[in-house]
């Protein structure tokens, strides 16, 4: 068996390697066991994780199932149990008990988590992200969080992708990132380059997503400011020669939801054991296609 390191240790590693972990999103917990059984028979090394609006929005239940799911089928050298996005303003513009909830994660096992104030103004979210920071690090876990607009979970219509991108509005801005850090200690951050996340209200969650772009010159000035691994939201549906580019760039952590959960959604009401076939079979499609990764493992947390 490897020695338990801690998630913090191993994206350092991923990022001195050269490589990225994804982190794989669960809305139903079935899809749970394919997902880890997935990185084991691919040797490679990944987080499974839940956000927030899964719990509420879809069948993930909450904090303490999918704890209790992942203690049944992790493997640790393959794994670690990841809570993605708690906002503290959410998608609808909600005010949520952020704080709590991470305390909450924390208290459960949880081994990393992330606090997302990006709805905030600068100030209010460095406030925000520090707090997390000071409870989260008292107990040994690692904090990310994110500066700058990855769009997509909101509800209203998005202005076309094309624009958006050429705007470079919400853009996370390379010298806001440094007094981020600086000010926060948080230990990733997820920045807005150009990725979007999936659609996930009723009316457009089985769409298939936009053929988003990287801005690599906007990662490479944030990657000059400052010195944390960077993680990348919004993985499913970028154009590949841009995944790779930021992965040399300082993308050490991306963000996976929507590559897996349209395949379990399309099947999981004929068989649920289908559909976790399905979500087995994306997996390998974005480990070996999308992310080109083996044996990431064998680097980034061998035995
Ligand atoms: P996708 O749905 O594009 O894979 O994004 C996932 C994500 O960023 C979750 O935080």
């Amino acid at each position: 068996m490897s020695s338990h390191r801690n998630t913090r240790e191993l994206m350092l590693r991923a990022l001195e390697a050269g490589t990225v972990i994804p982190a794989f999103n669960i809305p139903y917990l079935p899809m749970m066991e394919p997902v880890v059984r997935a990185l084991r028979d691919t040797g490679n090394f990944g987080l499974v994780m839940v956000a927030r609006l899964e719990w509420i929005k879809f069948e993930a239940k909450g904090l303490r199932e999918i704890r209790d799911q992942y203690e049944e089928v992790k493997d640790e050298q393959y794994t670690r149990l990841h809570l993605d996005h708690v906002p503290v303003i959410d998608e609808d513009q909600l005010r949520v008990p952020y704080l709590e909830e991470l305390t909450q994660a924390v208290e459960l096992g949880y081994e990393s988590i992330m606090v997302d104030g990006s709805r905030l103004p600068f100030g209010e979210n460095v406030a925000a992200t520090k707090r997390v920071v000071d409870m989260a690090h008292s107990a040994g876990i690692p904090v990310e969080a994110e500066l700058g607009a990855v769009m997509g979970h909101e509800d209203g219509p998005m202005p076309p992708y094309e624009e958006l991108f050429a705007s470079g509005k919400g853009f996370t801005d390379p010298e806001e990132a440094k007094r981020f850090v600086e000010e926060t200690g948080v230990d990733w951050l997820s920045v807005a380059i150009g990725s979007v996340h999936g659609a996930i209200s009723a009316a457009k969650k089985n769409e298939k997503k936009v053929e988003a772009r990287l801005s690599i010159e906007q990662l490479q000035a944030i990657r000059r400011a400052v010195d944390v691994p960077i993680v990348l939201h919004g993985g499913t549906g970028i154009r590949k020669t841009y995944i790779m580019e930021a992965i040399k760039n300082g993308i050490a952590k991306i963000n996976v939801a929507t590559a897996i959960r349209q395949p379990y959604e399309a099947h999981r009401e004929t068989s649920v054991e289908r559909a976790q076939e399905a979500v087995y079979d994306a997996m390998v499609k974005v480990l070996h296609e999308e992310l080109e990764l083996r044996n990431s493992a064998d680097i980034i947390n061998p035995l």
